[in-house]
């Protein structure tokens, strides 16, 4: 969707999201992305705005446990201590006690601003290995010991859990499992517009995301899926009856999108996205972040999908997608982001394009 359809968005009243005690505003969503929502994106996202609240990536609870044992955190907590609130943590696991331990040290040693539970993760290595994440879909009452053993846990700092719409499209039940969410104590309900068969296939299904609003009696509704510009953020409050909204894929190269999406709903001029040139520096800026947390070779490596992201849908991008892909040192980083980024136009040939 491009800035100037965006800027002719009609406003439209949309109120804070109420998380437990938490006030969430504006309330779009930032969502949990294993591999992506490090610190260093989450900090990102976060200079540009419009962002009401952030989720770290998926933690497992159980080497969580394990890893304490060796008094170390998780890399996925990276920063959490820190920086600002609010924030999310999400974890998975199929153990309740489990869970409840790290729930509560979340809590009480990092202070985190909601625990997140993932019932939504379709990868084998969740699913059928650990019988955790969407296979727990299946375990409604399973998935209410879960929740309500965290909820107690963690009192009085709020508890969500993040849902597809089912297992598959033959067993679509988040009307049911969002009952079950609720009950169980849950502060806030997210559910992806897919089922976990689907796994990113088609388009999310927000009338199916929309269904599920009246069987929630106390809790917020907030839909994801697909939502990949300000205008859709705006048509989602619109059209679907949903509280809240979260965005994934889409922010992953435009950590400005969610600026964009918050002064769409207040009917403000939406703005332009950043220059080249801004962009450019923000994905240099985002790779210093990483290699100083995990050094310049496994920074590079983490860097490389990032890149690839920055530059997605961009004219000319080609050549520094196939590059960034295979880069491995700190001198071809620079190397690559200095000779193929796409460039913004020489102002001479912006003005002769204007004048023909
Ligand atoms: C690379 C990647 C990693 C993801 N990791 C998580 C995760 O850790 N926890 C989670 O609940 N969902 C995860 N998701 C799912 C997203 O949070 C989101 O539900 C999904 O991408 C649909 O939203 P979108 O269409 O805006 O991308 C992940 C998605 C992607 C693409």
């Amino acid at each position: 969707m491009n800035d100037s359809a965006d800027n002719a968005l009609p406003p439209i009243s949309v109120e804070p999201l109420q998380i437990g005690d938490l006030v969430i505003d504006p309330p779009i969503l930032q969502a949990p992305m294993a591999g992506y929502t490090n610190y260093a994106f989450r900090q990102i996202v976060r200079e540009y705005g419009g962002v009401g609240l952030q989720a770290t990536e998926m933690v497992s609870a159980r080497s969580f446990v394990w890893l304490d044992q060796q008094a170390e955190f998780p890399d996925r907590l990276w920063g959490v201590e820190d920086e600002a609130r609010p924030l999310a943590v999400q974890m998975w696991d199929n153990d309740p006690d489990t869970m409840a331990r790290v729930g509560e040290r979340l809590v009480g040693e990092f202070g985190v601003s909601v625990v997140d539970i993932n019932f939504g993760c379709p990868v084998k290595q969740v699913t059928q290995s650990a019988h955790s994440g969407s296979y727990l879909l299946r375990w409604p009452e399973k998935m209410f010991s879960i929740i309500q053993r965290v909820v107690q846990a963690c009192a009085p700092t709020p508890v969500t859990a993040k849902i597809r719409l089912g297992c598959s499209r033959e067993c679509i039940n988040a009307h049911e499992i969002a009952q079950v969410v609720e009950e169980a104590g849950a502060a806030a309900l997210t559910v992806h517009g897919r089922t976990a068969a689907d796994f990113f296939k088609g388009s999310a299904d927000w009338e199916k995301i929309s269904e599920i609003k009246p069987y929630l009696k106390k809790i917020p509704l907030i839909g994801n899926g697909d939502l990949d510009s300000a205008a859709k953020v705006v048509e989602a409050f619109r059209s679907y009856n949903v509280d809240g909204v979260m965005i994934a894929r889409a922010c992953l190269g435009r950590p400005w999108l969610f600026a964009q999406a918050a002064a769409a709903l207040k009917g403000e001029p939406v703005p332009a996205d950043p220059s080249l040139t801004e962009q450019r520096a923000c994905l240099l800026r985002h790779y210093d972040l990483v290699v100083k947390r995990f050094g310049v070779e496994k920074g590079t490596m983490l860097m490389r999908k990032f890149a690839c992201c920055y530059a997605t849908g961009m004219y000319g991008a080609r050549a520094f997608r196939t590059a960034a892909a295979k880069v491995s040192s700190q001198a071809e980083f620079y190397e690559i982001v200095e000779n193929l980024f796409p460039r913004d136009p020489a102002p001479e040939a912006v003005e002769s394009a204007g004048a023909s």
